[in-house]
């Protein structure tokens, strides 16, 4: 198993690309599912998530190419996927592969869109909470699916397709937004979904299923009207840049200082995190290329912030937010409102010296003068790289194991931070 090696101390000073998003990317490669024509998508980020979504699209009888680098792209350039769903052959995503990756639960809703049926595992729960489906089946079933599970497997049909509904979330949930939208965009008549997400991700899919022939109205809004088409065709479309990657990457230099330009960034995307941080004192600008983050010498200033949905601040960037905090001038409270476990990074960012007292849903994190390297254990995603944003700051050597975790949502992440100095290499197992 790889692990990550980083001797904490050098100041980030470059460029770093920002990658499209994983959290579009994902529900992007399934909206393929609703046409028979190819779905071209440019600004894929190579991940091990996108693979394993791409396997699991092929299970179904679709179609993955990637097409490889231009002549001058440097390796690692963002890809352009095809996907091609001119025939689906099944309609059944087991629960080895669900298992992997829960975002591939949101394939019920389009699997039923367009053929009828679907059989598609539970996902579980995993390392960040419960994260239960019943607002996916709940919506899809006022569309008129009907669902039985069976055996760990949701068993859903809709013989004579799916039909229009308004459908009031009682929580948000971008997952279930994304599931049902799919869904609708092929339903008969008009579905309006309430307490929609607005996570620019559900944005983003909304864009490229209007381009596909669906019509939709309240984009970016939390109320979404669709009227569903009987037949989606291709489109061709670009993945929005990552908001999770600009915010982790910024808060990567407001722990070191120096002067780091997020490639390709929106500030608009993120602009409740990059509020934090400015607080924090690090200066955030935006150019014609993207954001550019500086911290020049002054103390990290506390911060007093609880996760919200969009657009508030992330629960994706909640643990960044905290590694950065351990090394404020000061007591700061981390809040997490969306995932009820989502602090496992607590316990390893204390083996490098931090002070975080946990109280149910809220993180007190009192600054220390000093972070000392040592082993710590990947647990999830933004968990881990969260270690990584310690391990920077830290003094010596801090070798970050399992980071499988981490090549699931960041690409290259050694190479990005190493291109602009930081001290950190892969070791390969
Ligand atoms: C998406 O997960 C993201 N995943 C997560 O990012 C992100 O943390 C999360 O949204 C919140 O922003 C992808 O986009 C692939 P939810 P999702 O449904 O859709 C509860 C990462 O690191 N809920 O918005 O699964 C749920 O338990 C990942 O990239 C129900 O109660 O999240 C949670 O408390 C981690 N019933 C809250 O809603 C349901 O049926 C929000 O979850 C569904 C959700």
């Amino acid at each position: 198993m790889d692990r990550i090696r980083i001797v904490g101390g050098n100041r980030l000073n470059g460029t770093i690309p920002i990658s499209g998003a994983k959290n579009a990317a994902l529900p992007l490669m399934i909206a393929a599912i609703l046409t028979d024509e190819t779905l071209t998508l440019h600004n894929v980020p190579r991940l091990s998530d996108v693979r394993s979504l791409a396997q699991i699209l092929n299970n179904f009888g679709i179609d993955v190419t990637v097409a490889g680098k231009r002549a001058g792209q440097g390796e690692g350039y963002a890809r352009t996927m095809h996907l091609s769903a001119a025939e689906i052959v099944d309609t059944t995503a087991p629960y080895e592969l669900v298992a992997k990756m829960r975002a591939s639960f949101w394939v019920l809703g389009p699997l039923l869109a367009r053929c009828g049926k679907a059989r598609v595992s539970l996902p579980g729960g995993c390392a960040i909470g419960t994260r239960p489906v019943d607002l996916h089946l709940m919506g899809l079933e006022a569309l008129g699916a009907k669902i039985e599970l069976d055996a760990g497997y949701v068993v859903a049909s809709a013989p004579d397709g799916l039909t229009g509904a308004t459908i009031r979330f009682p929580k948000v949930s971008v997952g279930a937004t994304h599931n049902v939208l799919m869904a609708a965009a092929r339903a008969k008549g008009t579905t309006v979904i309430e307490n929609a997400a607005r996570e620019p991700e559900v944005g983003d899919v909304a864009r490229c299923l209007v381009a596909m022939g669906a019509e939709i109205d309240g984009i970016d809004t939390d109320t979404l009207v669709i009227r569903g088409a009987d037949r989606l065709t291709g489109t061709e479309h670009a993945v929005l840049p990552d908001r999770i990657e600009t915010g982790t990457y910024a808060m990567a230099v407001a722990m070191t200082g120096g002067e780091v330009l997020l490639e390709g960034a929106r500030g608009d995307l993120l602009q409740a995190a990059l509020d934090v941080l400015e607080e924090a004192g690090a200066e955030v600008t935006s150019t014609n290329n993207g954001l550019k983050v500086a911290r020049n010498g002054a103390a990290l200033h506390p911060v007093d912030v609880a996760t919200a949905p969009f657009p508030d601040f992330p629960t994706d960037l909640q643990a960044q937010l905290m590694a950065l905090m351990t090394r404020a001038d000061g007591v700061s409270t981390i809040t997490e409102t969306i995932f009820e476990n989502r602090f496992m990074h607590v316990q390893e960012l204390a083996r490098l010296g931090a002070d975080i007292a946990l109280d149910g849903d809220t993180a007190t994190v009192t600054g220390v003068d000093k972070l000392i390297g040592a082993p710590v254990m990947a647990t999830d995603l933004r968990a881990s790289v969260s270690l990584i944003i310690a391990a920077l700051a830290a003094e010596g050597e801090t070798m970050v194991q399992r980071v499988y975790h981490l090549d699931r949502g960041f690409e290259r992440i050694e190479e990005k931070l190493g291109n602009c100095g930081a001290a950190i290499e892969r070791i390969s197992a």
